[in-house]
Formats: C-alpha cells, sequence, structure tokens
C-alpha cells in the first residue's frame, strides 16, 4: 500500500516514515524543503535501508498538488505533517501561516474528495485546548480560541477536515500532539535546528553543547509546584508509531466515525526545571540557566488523558522523559561532530 507524507521530511514526518516503512508500508514524502534538508532521506535511509519515494512540491501551488495526485492515484493514506509551526513566528507573520498551513491542507482535500475513499491522518495540537481547565485534558475537553494564528490554523484545520469528511468519502483522524521531543535512538534523525530554537528541549541541547550562553526560563511564579510551567513531552518515536496505528485503524476500516480525535502524550506533567534537571542527570553537565518574565501567549499547564489512545487505539508511549532527554542529547552531539 502507498502511503502519502506531507512534510515528511521533517521533525515527526521523518520518524513517522521510519515506523510506516518497518511495517510494510510503500512512502512517497513531499516536502517543500523550506525547513527541512534533503539529507534526511539519507537519515531515513540509514536506519530502514530503503530511500521513500521523494518528490519536492510546495502545497500551496494548487496546480503542482493536482498534478501530483493525477499522477500517483494510487495513494491509500495520507499523514499531513506540512505546515509551519513556530508559535512565535505565527504571531509576526499571520498570513504565511494562514497560507501554509490551510491553503495546502485545502488543495491536498480536495485532490482526496475526488476519490473513491481516502484516509487522512492530520498533525493537530493540544494548543487547541489553550489553558484547559481540568488536567489531565481530555478529547472532550473544550477547544478554545487559541492565542497564536499557528494554534488557530491547528483549530481551523480540525474544523474543514469535520466539514469535508460530512460531505466526502475521506475517512480522518485528527491527532492532538501534546509536546514532542527527543530523536531516533540511531541519531539518524531527528529535529533539525534552524536558526534560534523556540521550542524547550533544543534550545537545552544546544546550551548544554555551549552554542547558547543559558537557557531563560520563561517564569517560575506558575501555580505549579516548583513555580514553573508543566507540559507533557512525548518522544518522537512514540508520537510516530502512534500515526502508524491510526492509519491502519482507517485502512482497515475499524473507525466508528468519520472523524475521530486523539490526544498523544504520556499521561505525565513535567515542568521547565523537572527537564532541566533530566537533562543534566542524563548528560552529566551543568545547565546555565536564569529565570526571566512569563512568555506572552504560554499556559500553566497542558498534560493528556491518554485513555482514549490506550483503550481505542491500543497505543501508549513508551519511552520515559529521561529516554527522550537521552535521545534528544545524543542527536545534539551527533550533527554537531
Ligand atoms: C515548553 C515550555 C515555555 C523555551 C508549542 C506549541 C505546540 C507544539 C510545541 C509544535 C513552556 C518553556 C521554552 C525556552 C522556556 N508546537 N520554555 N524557555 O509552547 O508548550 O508548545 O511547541 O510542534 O503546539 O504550542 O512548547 O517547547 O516552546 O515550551 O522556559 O527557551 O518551556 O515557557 O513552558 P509549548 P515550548
Amino acid at each position: 500500500m502507498k502511503i502519502l507524507v506531507t512534510g515528511g521530511l521533517g521533525f515527526i514526518g521523518s520518524h513517522t516514515v521510519v515506523e510506516l516503512q518497518k511495517e510494510g508500508y510503500e512512502v512517497i514524502v513531499v516536502d517543500n524543503l523550506l525547513n527541512t534538508s534533503l539529507n534526511v532521506l539519507d537519515g531515513i535511509q540509514n536506519i530502514t535501508g530503503i530511500v521513500p519515494a521523494f518528490e519536492k512540491l510546495d502545497l500551496r501551488e494548487k496546480d503542482k498538488v493536482q498534478d501530483f495526485f493525477k499522477r500517483h492515484a494510487d495513494i491509500s493514506g495520507v499523514i499531513h505533517f506540512a505546515a509551519s509551526k513556530a508559535v512565535g513566528e505565527s504571531v509576526e507573520n499571520p498570513l504565511l501561516y494562514y497560507e501554509n498551513n490551510i491553503n495546502a491542507l485545502v488543495y491536498v482535500l480536495q485532490e482526496l474528495q475526488k476519490k473513491p475513499e481516502a484516509n487522512f491522518i492530520f498533525s493537530s495540537s493540544c494548543t487547541v485546548y489553550g489553558q484547559a481547565e481540568k488536567m489531565p485534558i481530555t478529547e472532550n475537553a473544550p477547544v478554545q480560541q487559541p492565542i497564536s494564528p499557528y494554534g488557530n490554523t491547528k483549530k481551523i484545520g480540525e474544523e474543514i477536515i469535520t466539514d469535508v469528511t460530512k460531505v466526502s468519502n475521506i475517512n480522518a483522524i485528527l491527532l492532538r500532539y501534546f509536546n514532542p521531543i527527543g530523536s531516533h535512538p540511531s541519531a539518524e534523525i531527528g529535529e533539525l535546528p534552524i536558526g534560534v530554537p523556540q521550542n524547550l528541549v533544543p534550545f537545552i541541547t544546544q546550551t548544554g553543547f555551549g552554542l547558547r550562553k543559558e537557557l531563560a526560563v520563561y517564569g517560575d511564579d506558575y501555580p505549579t509546584p516548583d513555580g514553573t510551567a508543566v507540559r507533557d513531552y512525548i518522544h518522537v518515536v512514540d508520537l510516530a508509531k502512534a500515526h502508524v496505528i491510526a492509519l491502519q485503524r482507517l485502512l482497515n476500516k475499524k473507525n466508528t466515525e468519520k472523524v475521530e480525535t486523539f490526544n498523544l502524550g504520556t499521561g505525565t506533567g513535567s515542568s521547565v526545571l523537572e527537564v532541566i534537571h533530566t537533562f543534566e542527570k542524563v548528560s552529566g553537565k551543568k545547565l546555565p540557566y536564569k529565570i526571566v518574565g512569563r512568555r506572552e501567549g504560554d499556559i500553566t499547564s497542558a498534560y493528556a488523558n491518554t485513555d482514549k489512545a490506550n483503550d481505542v487505539l491500543g497505543w501508549k508511549a513508551q519511552s520515559t522523559l529521561e529516554q527522550a532527554m537521552a535521545s534528544a542529547w545524543k542527536w545534539e552531539q551527533k550533527i554537531r561532530s
């Protein structure tokens, strides 16, 4: 079976391509290479021995998307990662995010709508919950108006998919990620560092390596055990495996609704200081950091209720925070060597 992975050379996309290939799927990857590099193909091949078919494609170009699907009519499923994902950048440049994250999604769905049946997995985010009232967060927690345009594109994306499935043969699963971290244990693929990292873990590993002077901890006055904000950090390989399981659910027609939603997290919340201490433990290094003011738009706490993913998908995150941080550190050292 041929599976299309859009944004398949990105951080989560590349790890998912590896897991798809391990399950015997034929994978074709499209990516516009704006936020990654072709070297990721080598990394994937070094892990699985198989180079996925690849086409450079910017999904914002509608005619090129139409042409692609004409040439690949035998695609059984699509896992859609292609999107811009930097929260801060989305505030400064909202139209880049609405064009890239929404137009691209619409053009792909327009092609899938023409098929007798289509299986679609959407990369969404826990950011759609905003600051949820109750922890851990379940899938029926209310979707709130996300603060950032990035988060809004995920909320709108989910709404578009829901509307389209009502009038088409598209079946969809929305995967709401918590905080993806780490790298493949082989250190052949990982989170590519482009510019100054916005996310916590790559900033920590770059600081640990000496590329950054110190980590700024955004606030220690939150109503949490140690005052720093709490998130659910999930190993990217665990996340990738969930995508394959979700896809198989659709391919095997096990879904009970046209659109199903799953939270993908570990179910455990970790504070910024706990992540720092875990890094220090796995690396043996003291991490220089300073406490500064809160970052605009940050929430206090978010961690997943994983019952639905455990019970319905039969999926559970396996890696600990320590293992995830160790893999992130191994990757940082590898790419700097
Ligand atoms: C985590 C915690 C920061 C950097 C966002 C998106 C989510 C997903 C992941 C794309 C927060 C603190 C961070 C730093 C810090 N997007 N922090 N110093 O904001 O939870 O989630 O990225 O995949 O959809 O919403 O992730 O890693 O930016 O921050 O103190 O230099 O670390 O305040 O508490 P976030 P993050």
